[in-house]
């Protein structure tokens, strides 16, 4: 299982990273902004009240109550297009503290500018989730 996890996470974090990197040379780099949740509400109930309600959604308020909430190494996990245009990013002003819409779907600029059904990841894989469900050594407890 070690094994396992060392090999082959790894090369599915490596397919995903190349993988999120063609999506957006594909797209029109400008326009590959992140708008935040706030800025899909056209999904409205059940998307995101589900969303809402999940853990993800908090997933900031875990660094604020450990009071990491500046530290880099935790910020790729627990916010949004962090290093990738997204939170952090100086002059943004989407909300983007904890596993949002984008974090999944990719950044939805484009998609919400042009109401445009093919400019988001509809069906993020499980490749996306991989690159913070990882191994448990991430937060292994003693
Ligand atoms: C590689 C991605 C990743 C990084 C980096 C990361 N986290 Fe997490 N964190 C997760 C995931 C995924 C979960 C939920 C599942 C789990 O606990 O493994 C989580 C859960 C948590 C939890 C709640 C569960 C628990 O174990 O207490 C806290 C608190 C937390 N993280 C704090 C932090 C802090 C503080 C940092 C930086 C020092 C950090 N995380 C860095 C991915 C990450
Ligand atoms: C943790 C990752 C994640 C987050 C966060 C997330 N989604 Fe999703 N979303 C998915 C996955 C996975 C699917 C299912 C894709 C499939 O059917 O293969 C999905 C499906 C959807 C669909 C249906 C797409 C279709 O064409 O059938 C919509 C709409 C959607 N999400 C919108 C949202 C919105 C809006 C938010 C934020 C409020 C959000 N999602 C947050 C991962 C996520
Ligand atoms: C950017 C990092 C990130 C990505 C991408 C991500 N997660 Fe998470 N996930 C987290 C963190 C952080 C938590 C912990 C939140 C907490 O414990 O409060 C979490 C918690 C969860 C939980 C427990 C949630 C609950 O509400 O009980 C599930 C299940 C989960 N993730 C599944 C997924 C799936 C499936 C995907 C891919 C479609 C995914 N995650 C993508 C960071 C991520």
């Amino acid at each position: 299982m070690r094994a396992f996890l060392r090999v082959v996470v790894p090369l599915v974090m490596a397919a995903g990273l190349v993988g999120s990197l063609m999506v957006v040379s594909a797209q029109d780099q400008a326009k590959a902004t992140y708008v935040g949740a706030e800025g899909c509400l056209c999904h409205a109930d059940p998307v995101q009240k589900t969303w809402k309600m999940s853990k993800h959604a908090r997933a900031f308020e875990l660094l604020k109550l450990a009071g990491q909430e500046k530290n880099e190494k935790c910020l790729p996990c627990h916010t949004t297009g962090y290093g990738q245009g997204g939170y952090g990013t100086p002059g943004l002003e989407a909300n983007l503290e904890g596993v949002q819409c984008e974090e999944c779907h990719g950044p939805a600029g484009e998609h919400v500018d042009k109401m445009d059904k093919t400019k988001i990841n509809r069906t993020p894989s499980a490749i996306v989730c991989a690159r913070c469900h990882m191994e448990k050594s991430i937060h292994a407890r003693p």
